[in-house]
C-alpha cells in the first residue's frame, strides 16, 4: 500500500511543467496591478511599483516579477495586418517592451495578463485562437510572466459538464466540501484533462514553450474544470478559486478551500489562492498578519497588490516578514505547511468562516534551523491558542515529557527561549502567531 501510494506520488509528480533556469521551482514573488488599481493603469504606476519594489527593500527578499493585469491593450482589436494585440499607445507610450526594458534594468521581471477565450474580463483582446501570435509577441517584448484569465469563452468551447467549485455558484455544497445538486455533473470517471479548458489552457503552454523565452506561465480559471488535477502538468501555478476581496470572510473562505488542497502544493507547482489584499480595504492589522502567514507557509504565490508609494509601513512590516518568505522559498523543501489540528471545528471540517487553526511545516533553512508553527484565531473575540509540542506532526518524535525546543516569534524576532511541552498565546481576533522551533533543548 505505501509503496504505492509512494509510486503515485512519484508519478503524479513528475508531470510537472519543469522550466529552464528553476523559473516556477519555488512559488512566484511579485507585485500585480489589478487589486492595487484594476483598470486604471499605465506604464507610469507599472514603473513606480517597480521601482518601489527596490527602494522598499522588497527585491533583496526575493520579490522580482512586476506583473501587468488586464487593461493594457488598445480595446478596439488587434492589428489587422499583423493581428498582434497592440499595446495601448495612451497607457504604454514606449509599448510593453519599454517597460520589460526599464523593469530588466532593475534587476526584475515582467508579467503581463490574457485570457483563454475571445476578450479579457474587462473585454480586451484575448488569445485564444492566437496563441502562437501573442506568445511571441509576449517573448519578443521581454515578458517573463503570463497570467491567463479564463474570460470570453466562445459557447462552442464550454465545457460539457459543470465542475463544482465551493466558492462558485455552480453547485451548492455540503459542509465537508462535497458538491451536491449540479445538475450537469461529470460522470465519476470522467477526466477533466481531455476538458475543453483543459485544451485551452494546454494550447497556450504548449506555445509558450515554443518561444525563445521562459515565461512562467500562472493559470487563472478560478478552479474549475478539475484544474488541480492537470494544473501541475499545464502551468506553473494555477488559481484554485473565484477572485480575492479585502475582507476577512473572503480570506478565510479561501484559506479554507485551498487548506484542502495542499497535496497539490510542491515544487514546480502551487495551487493560487489568488493575489495578496495586505494594505488593501479595511482588513486590521491582525487580518493583513493572518493573510500573508497562511498564504506563504501553503507556498501560495505571493502576489503583492497594494499600491507601493502609499503602503503603511506596518503593512510592509508583514510582506518583509524574513521567517515567512525564508520557508516559502525554502530550496531544499517544496511542500508547504499542513494543517495539524483544526482547533475551532473538529479536524477535516470544511467552513468558510473557520480554517483550520493549527499548521507545521518544516524547513531547511539555516536561519529557521527546524519546523514553523502558526496558529490562527479564526474567531471574533481574543483567544488563546496553544501549540501542544506532542502534536506537532515534524515535533512529536523529537519530543519527550517536560522536554523544550528552542523558539522564537516569527513576527517580533524575539527569542522565547527553550519552551516546554507547549506555547500559548494570546491572539485578538482573526490574528496569527507564528513560531520558529528550533532544536531539542
Ligand atoms: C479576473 C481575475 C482577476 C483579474 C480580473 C481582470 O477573472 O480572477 O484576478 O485578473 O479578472 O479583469
Amino acid at each position: 500500500m505505501w509503496q504505492f501510494l509512494t509510486l503515485s506520488l512519484l508519478v503524479s509528480r513528475a508531470t510537472a511543467l519543469v522550466r529552464p533556469d528553476g523559473v516556477g521551482r519555488v512559488p512566484a514573488l511579485g507585485w500585480n496591478s489589478w487589486n492595487a488599481y484594476n483598470c486604471e493603469i499605465d506604464a507610469d504606476k507599472i514603473l513606480t511599483a517597480a521601482n518601489e519594489v527596490v527602494n522598499l527593500g522588497l527585491k533583496s527578499l526575493g520579490y522580482e516579477y512586476i506583473n501587468i493585469d488586464d487593461c493594457w491593450s488598445v480595446k478596439s482589436g488587434r492589428d489587422p495586418t499583423t493581428k498582434r494585440i497592440i499595446p495601448d499607445p495612451d497607457k504604454f507610450p514606449n509599448g510593453i517592451s519599454g517597460v520589460a526594458d526599464q523593469v530588466h534594468a532593475l534587476g526584475l521581471k515582467l508579467g503581463i495578463y490574457s485570457s483563454a477565450g475571445l476578450t479579457t474580463c474587462a473585454g480586451y483582446p484575448a488569445s485564444l485562437g492566437y496563441e502562437e501570435i501573442d506568445a511571441q509577441s509576449f517573448a519578443e517584448w521581454g515578458v517573463d510572466y503570463l497570467k491567463y484569465d479564463n474570460c470570453g469563452v466562445p459557447t462552442n468551447l464550454t465545457d460539457q459538464y459543470t465542475y463544482c467549485v465551493p466558492d462558485s455558484t455552480d453547485g451548492s455544497y455540503f459542509p465537508n466540501g462535497t458538491c451536491v445538486n449540479l445538475t450537469d455533473a461529470a460522470p465519476a470517471n470522467y477526466n477533466w484533462a481531455t476538458s475543453t479548458t483543459a485544451k485551452r489552457y494546454t494550447r497556450m503552454r504548449n506555445a509558450l514553450l515554443n518561444v525563445n523565452r521562459t515565461i512562467l506561465y500562472s493559470l487563472c480559471d478560478w478552479g474549475q474544470a478539475d484544474v488541480n488535477d492537470w494544473g501541475n502538468a499545464t502551468g506553473n501555478s494555477w488559481r484554485m478559486s473565484g477572485d480575492i476581496t479585502p475582507t476577512w470572510s473572503r480570506i478565510a473562505e479561501i484559506a479554507n478551500e485551498n487548506s484542502f488542497l495542499l497535496n497539490y502544493a510542491n515544487f514546480w507547482g502551487y495551487p493560487d489562492p489568488d493575489m495578496l489584499e495586505v494594505g488593501n480595504g479595511n482588513l486590521t492589522l491582525a487580518e493583513n498578519r493572518a493573510h500573508f502567514a497562511l498564504w506563504a507557509v501553503m507556498k501560495a504565490p505571493l502576489i503583492i497588490g497594494t499600491p507601493l508609494s502609499t503602503i503603511d509601513q506596518s503593512h510592509l512590516t508583514i510582506l518583509s516578514n524574513a521567517p515567512l518568505l525564508t520557508f516559502h522559498q525554502d530550496p531544499l523543501i517544496g511542500r508547504p505547511a499542513y494543517p495539524y489540528k483544526w482547533g475551532y471545528n473538529a479536524d477535516w471540517t470544511f467552513d468558510p468562516a473557520h480554517p483550520a487553526e493549527y499548521w507545521s511545516g518544516p524547513s531547511s533553512a539555516e536561519a529557521l534551523n527546524g519546523t514553523l508553527v502558526v496558529m490562527l484565531n479564526s474567531q471574533e473575540t481574543t483567544q488563546t491558542r496553544t501549540a501542544f509540542w506532542k502534536e506537532v506532526p515534524e515535533l512529536k518524535d523529537l519530543y519527550r515529557r517536560g522536554g523544550g525546543f528552542r523558539v522564537r516569534d516569527a513576527w517580533t524576532g524575539n527569542d522565547l527561549g527553550c519552551v516546554r511541552d507547549k506555547y500559548s498565546v494570546r491572539l485578538g481576533a482573526h490574528d496569527v502567531g507564528v513560531l520558529v522551533v528550533g532544536e531539542v533543548c
